[in-house]
């Protein structure tokens, strides 16, 4: 099965809001809850919501202000019900 890709902003606004930090808290939760055989991470280009904190994107989702700080916490409650529900709709197509 193909991986989806799960982006984060690398654009400027975003990189001064501490992208560097979040990239490897990222990386240890897609580790943490297994993703790394289904979710590509991937650094993309300025996702166009510059002043909503640092933004990511999965498929048609966008997740916003995000932060060193609270990025667990986001992934927890925002993106990870997203790819998680990708998966049960994937299932239930197959
Ligand atoms: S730089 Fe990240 S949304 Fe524009």
């Amino acid at each position: 099965m193909a991986k989806e890709n799960l982006y984060l902003c690398m654009g400027s606004a975003c990189h001064q809001l501490g992208v560097y930090e979040v990239l490897p808290k990222l990386q240890s939760l897609m580790s943490e809850y297994d993703l790394n055989d289904r979710i590509e991470l991937k650094g993309s280009f300025c996702l166009e919501s510059c002043s909503c904190g640092i933004v990511m994107k999965f498929q048609d989702d966008l997740f916003i202000n995000i932060s060193p700080q609270n990025v667990e916490d986001k992934f927890i409650t925002e993106i990870l019900p997203a790819i998680q529900k990708d998966r049960v709709d994937s299932l239930a197509t197959s």
